[in-house]
């Protein structure tokens, strides 16, 4: 088997195919699908880069990451997450949190391991675990009270004696939880029982709403400390996607490995980015705020433009920019729904099943685009699923 056969394509890209076919037979289709901030990047930022451009900063990065990136994202964990790393040994910079999570399975996993994930979770975990010869296991999560929960006993039930990481993602794409301090202990003391690594994506830490907080589960012991691999990037938090800006923090002996990995890869992202990356990182977080601010009033449109429809319900999400819509009581595997939703209404989600099978019967609608789009797109959405 070759490597390529052991990946496959996200579904967000799978189904951008079915939507280049519609528009290229002349539908026009409103996308509520995509991880993918509208704002533009603040504009200090911008300027950061095109200073260090015009100043030359075009050579070869240190491979680690420059020490100025490093140097601002320990002093950023210090501020907002109660973390200590030395920016010397125990942060490495990486060509978004993609590369990051891909540097950690690789640099972790041998053949034959099993990584816990979460059911339903963010669908690009799957590929880089198979490249790295392990299997993902499913933990599966229910519905509780409103929200997509991950129970110690569902952990419990899903770890064996092969399992070696736990991949969490808090806030969690796609369903919207935050993890409250007293789970993220639960997970911890379960982690550490079962002598497994914690990989903590919290690339979504501060796009959180209702009072909820992120809890960078690191912070709260060392001896979870000293076996989690925390994983974040600038992509969501500043819009920047397109910069490709993201760091991992871990103790000296893992992120030793993931720079060989990087190393022998991506050689970390374009020196002039992780310049501008210092500067979002330590400059003023009003931007944040007002982002996150924003993002709260496109969640508000979401709730109340899907909130009274009969059949499906639609979760407030804690955190993160998507809402999932229930609709199991229709019955109606969500790849019909999204298709129906698609071809008869003219906008595009995510099924749910597109995330593992705890994502059946949902929906999962992205408010990462406002405006028009947002106003266009929940409209047929609602016209579509009042249909049912
Ligand atoms: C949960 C999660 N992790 C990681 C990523 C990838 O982020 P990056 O742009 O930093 O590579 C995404 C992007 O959608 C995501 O949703």
């Amino acid at each position: 088997m070759s490597v390529s056969d052991k990946l496959r394509p996200t579904a967000v890209n799978t189904i951008l195919g079915e939507v280049r076919a519609a528009q290229s037979a002349g539908r026009t289709l409103v996308s509520l699908m995509r991880g993918e901030p509208d704002l533009p990047t603040p504009r200090h930022i911008v300027e950061a880069a095109t200073r260090a451009l015009a100043d030359g900063r075009t050579g070869y990065p240190d491979n680690r990451g420059e020490p100025r990136l490093r140097d601002a994202v320990a002093a950023k964990l210090a501020r907002d997450n109660g973390l200590t790393y030395d920016p010397a040994t125990e942060i490495l910079v990486t060509t978004g949190a993609t590369f990051g999570i891909y540097a950690a399975l690789t640099a972790l996993l041998q053949e034959g391991d099993e990584v816990l994930l979460p059911d339903p979770v963010y669908d690009a975990y799957q590929s880089p675990i198979a490249l790295a010869g392990a299997r993902a296991r499913a933990v599966r999560a229910p519905i509780e009270d409103g929200r997509f929960v991950l129970s110690g006993d569902a952990l419990e039930a899903s770890v064996t004696p092969r399992s070696r990481i736990l991949l969490l993602n808090t806030p969690w794409n796609p369903v919207g939880t935050v993890f409250r301090e007293a789970e993220v202990r639960a997970i911890s003391d379960f982690v550490i029982r079962h002598d497994l690594t914690l990989i903590s994506d919290e690339i979504y830490e501060t796009i959180v709403y209702d009072g909820h907080r992120h809890v960078s589960p690191a912070s709260l012991s060392s001896e979870l400390r000293s076996r989690t691999i925390l994983v974040n990037s600038l992509s969501k938090t500043y819009a920047m996607t397109g910069w490709r800006a993201g760091y991992c923090a871990a103790p000296a002996a893992i992120i030793d490995a993931m720079f060989l990995v990087l190393q022998q890869s991506s050689r970390g992202p374009a020196t002039f980015i992780q310049d501008a990356a210092a500067v979002a990182l330590t400059a003023s977080q009003e931007c944040v705020a007002a982002m996150r601010d924003e993002y709260t009033s496109r969640r508000s449109r979401v709730l109340s433009r899907l909130g009274d429809l009969p059949r499906v319900r639609v979760l407030a999400p804690e955190g993160g920019f998507f809402a999932m819509v229930d609709a199991r009581a229709t019955g109606i595997p969500s790849n019909d729904l999204r298709r129906r939703l698609m071809n008869d209404h003219g906008v595009v989600v995510v099924h749910g099943s597109a995330y593992g099978e705890g994502g059946e019967g949902t929906l999962r609608v992205s408010f990462a685009s406002g405006g028009e789009t947002l106003t266009k797109g929940l409209e047929r959405l609602r016209e579509g699923l009042a249909s049912l």
